[in-house]
């Protein structure tokens, strides 16, 4: 379609760093030698009048860049990021850049690494047509060499996220990054230009690190090379919880539990306070379930003594955990060192959380209980009773609730109370 319009496009950065090393391609880039957002939207016209269904384009003019996203009858849906082809200038480090358009070479030079900087040109038109690999920056030579290496000194200062996605491509291809980028990573630290990056970026390209296949390697290197603790002071506790993790990981200890973001971003927050832990997660603008698995791994840490102390006591230790983040729960389960903790834990993720007593509501409104907090509290009792095994089946429960009823009617029945 950019061919009819006299438009050069050409598949850029990732996909073709992936499909030379014969990685499977996920998203498909391409840059555009003009209006990249009106070509999203012609691409999205023509697929709605094909087999594709929900094709939805988000563009952004301030960068000239458009995603289409469709589902497809032929298969699960797919992603299509354009981007008009430009030149960048940082006018603050840190902050996002000011662009305009350019040529496919301003466009590759803007790039953070060699490697994510070639271009396959598609259209009979536009530079390197004739159809050979765009590489102008040694993308090729780095990427056979295994070399994670910036297109100039100054790429860290003007983008410090760079600074993780340079751990993650050098720990996803078992790549090494280069001397200069290596003391160019140095100097933006030591600098401390991380500090100019929004949380929100911070926390998305963190994101991408939990998502790789292997999440802790590159989250070990950010750690040794003063990446983590600049993102935040506290991050820099991070050996304790990580080093647990890999060691787990590498022993095959997991016990078939993978080792997945939750659990690596347990290890991060698992050695901090509560207040360091907030520090962290308002740095990072955590919010929904990350925050409360952050919020939960140190409460659960912190909490270990009273774990320990019930163990043997289903209801109480169910209601210690009761409305905690199940993912905290499994993934402190595997990062303490104390067995009988963590025993107790994978008890209530896997048994206890479910257990629930046989009678509803509904069944004890109809013995003759008023409707109101006395409905909740014989429940809870049921439940608990249910839990240490006080009573096994619908009659025994149907009694325990009488007795409770009768109670209930000469006196309250105490909250939190064991059968
Ligand atoms: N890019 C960059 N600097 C950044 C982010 C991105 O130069 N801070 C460029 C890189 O050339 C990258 C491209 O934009 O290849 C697309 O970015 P992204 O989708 O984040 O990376 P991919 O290369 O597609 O890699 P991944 O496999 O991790 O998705």
């Amino acid at each position: 379609m950019a061919g009819e319009s006299g438009l050069a496009v050409y598949l850029v950065g990732g996909p073709v760093r992936d499909a030379l090393l014969g990685w499977p391609l996920l998203d498909l880039d391409f840059a555009v030698e003009g209006d990249a957002p009106g070509l999203a939207r012609r691409v999205a016209e023509r697929l709605a009048g094909g087999c594709s269904r929900d094709v939805r384009v988000t563009a952004h003019a301030r960068f000239g860049t458009a995603t289409v996203a469709f589902d497809s009858c032929a298969k699960d849906g797919g992603r299509i990021d354009l981007v008009t082809a430009r030149r960048e200038s940082y006018p603050r480090p840190g902050q996002l850049p000011r662009v305009t358009p350019g040529s496919i070479g301003d466009d590759l030079a803007r790039r953070d690494f060699s490697i994510n900087a070639m271009a396959l040109p598609l259209t009979a038109t536009g530079e390197g047509a004739e159809g050979g690999l765009l590489d102008p920056l040694g993308g090729l030579d780095d990427l056979r060499a295994g070399i994670v290496r910036v297109l100039h000194p100054r790429s860290f200062v003007d983008d410090p996220t760079r600074l993780l996605r340079a751990v993650r491509y050098e720990q996803r291809f078992g790549f090494r990054i280069d001397r200069a980028t290596m003391s160019a990573m140095d100097g933006a630290v030591a600098k401390g230009c991380m500090d100019a990056v929004s949380g929100d970026r911070w926390r998305h390209e963190l994101e991408r690190i939990l998502d790789e296949a292997n999440p802790v390697a590159p989250l070990q290197r950010a750690a040794e090379l003063g990446v983590l603790a600049g993102l935040h002071p506290s991050l820099g506790k991070h050996g304790a919880g990580l080093g647990r993790l890999a060691a787990l990981a590498c022993d095959g200890e997991l016990e078939g539990e993978m080792v997945g973001p939750d659990e690596c971003l347990a290890a991060l927050f698992s050695p901090l306070s509560a207040v360091e832990g907030e520090g962290v997660i308002r740095r990072l603008r955590l919010s929904g379930r990350r925050a409360a698995l952050s919020r939960d791994t140190i409460e659960l840490r912190e909490s270990e003594p009273q774990i320990r102390a019930c163990a043997g006591k289903p209801s109480e230790l169910a209601r210690m955990l009761a409305g905690r983040e199940l993912a905290a729960v499994s993934a402190w389960a595997a990062l303490t060192a104390d067995p009988v903790v963590a025993a107790a834990l994978r008890r209530y993720a896997g048994e206890l959380r479910l257990v629930k007593p046989e009678l509803s509501g509904g069944a004890l409104l109809d013995m003759g209980v008023t409707e109101g907090p006395l409905v909740g509290e014989i429940l809870a009792r049921l439940r608990d009773a249910r839990l240490d095994g006080a009573v096994n089946s619908r009659d025994e429960e149907t009694a325990l609730a009488r007795a409770l009823l009768g109670r209930a009617r000469a006196a309250p029945i105490p909250q939190g109370g064991g059968e």
